[in-house]
């Protein structure tokens, strides 16, 4: 981090700095992360190093066909088989450039892929097609929230396929893997709201794979995560539940007004008598609502296929009877 720090701060003045913060520059977005400078910087540097031997070569491509062209009456002279020194120039020149692009990139690299070990820790969990972000505390929120000017580190895996969890504001991407622990960290600049996406095509789903990080001013974090994890105690059941619902990826598969998504409406459903795939029926209760749930396998509703990731270990008994209590309000 010190050596990004630095790499940025000698290539732009502070008052750039603050500038290339709040707005970005021409192609790229607000510099949102400690790390985003450097990156930046190293962009730069190699765009500028290609547009430079682009306009070169191209300049003096157009320059010998010209010059050079087959005239009519001239005889084309003896060509020259070889220049050392002009050889040794054009191999050298290119080495030191290619040398120094690698230097910066692995020093840049280091810091982005090593956190600090006394950042926050997020667990992120990404399925089709919604982000879950778990904070130490157990509180599960669809957004990311964070503090300002503190180290987080992201510690991410995927329940399906594999995502890729990307900030541009941040420079920051990484996939996300089943079956596999990736990490990756930041440390925001300033408060405000970024974009996150999904940048891995992960099927039907993947362009609506969107959340917000949301950075909070200094000290004011710890008091919105305290807030936002009561919510099961300070609100009605059917509220928390509907809460729920948005939160943990239901809305994704499932509408509340009666017409079919990918899976079936959640609207008047409960006492409702519904037929499975194989033959069976069942009076739509508590318990065939838990167990969809929990074992989303076991009753597959006819005209339907088996496609819902089971939410065992994920929502909690409580968060499940508040999603009963909100699916019985829907009349
Ligand atoms: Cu998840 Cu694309």
């Amino acid at each position: 981090m010190m050596l990004a720090a630095n790499l940025s701060r000698m290539t732009a003045g502070p008052a750039m700095t603050l500038w290339a913060q709040a707005h970005g520059s021409f192609w790229l977005p607000p510099q949102g992360s400690t790390t985003a400078g450097a990156v930046d910087t190293i962009f730069n540097l190699i765009f500028w190093i290609s547009a430079f031997f682009f306009a070169l070569i191209v300049s003096l491509l157009i320059f010998f066909v010209v010059r050079y062209r087959r005239r009519e009456g001239v005889e084309p002279g003896k060509t020259a088989s070889h220049n050392l020194a002009l050889e040794l120039t054009w191999s050298a020149i290119p080495f030191a450039l290619v040398v120094l692009i690698f230097y910066q990139s692995v020093i840049v690299y280091m810091d982005v892929r090593t956190a600090p070990r006394e950042a926050y820790e997020i667990r992120v969990i990404g399925q089709k097609w919604k982000w879950s972000f778990r904070y130490p505390n157990g509180y599960v929120d669809e957004n990311l929230h964070v503090p300002v000017g503190e180290p987080v580190r992201l510690l991410m895996t995927s329940k399906d396929v594999i995502h890729s969890l990307s900030i541009p504001d941040f420079r920051l991407k990484m996939d996300l893997v089943p079956g596999r622990d990736t990490k990756t960290w930041f440390n925001a600049v300033q408060p405000g709201t970024h974009d996150l996406y999904c940048t891995e095509y992960c099927g039907t789903g993947h362009s609506s794979m969107l959340a917000s990080v949301i950075v909070h001013p200094s000290g004011q974090f710890k008091t919105w995560l305290e807030g936002a994890a009561n919510f099961l105690d300070t609100m009605a059941p059917a509220e928390a539940g509907e809460l729920l619902v948005q939160r943990r990826g239901c809305l994704q598969c499932h509408k509340m007004d009666g017409s079919r998504l990918i899976g079936p409406s959640f609207k008047g459903i409960f006492g409702e008598q519904h037929r499975f795939t194989d033959g069976s029926s069942v009076l739509v209760d508590e318990n065939y609502i838990r167990q969809s749930i929990l074992e989303p396998s076991a009753k597959i509703r006819e005209s339907y296929r088996d496609e819902m990731p089971t939410y065992l270990g994920i929502l909690s008994d409580d968060e499940i009877d508040a999603i009963i209590a909100y699916i019985k309000s829907l009349k």
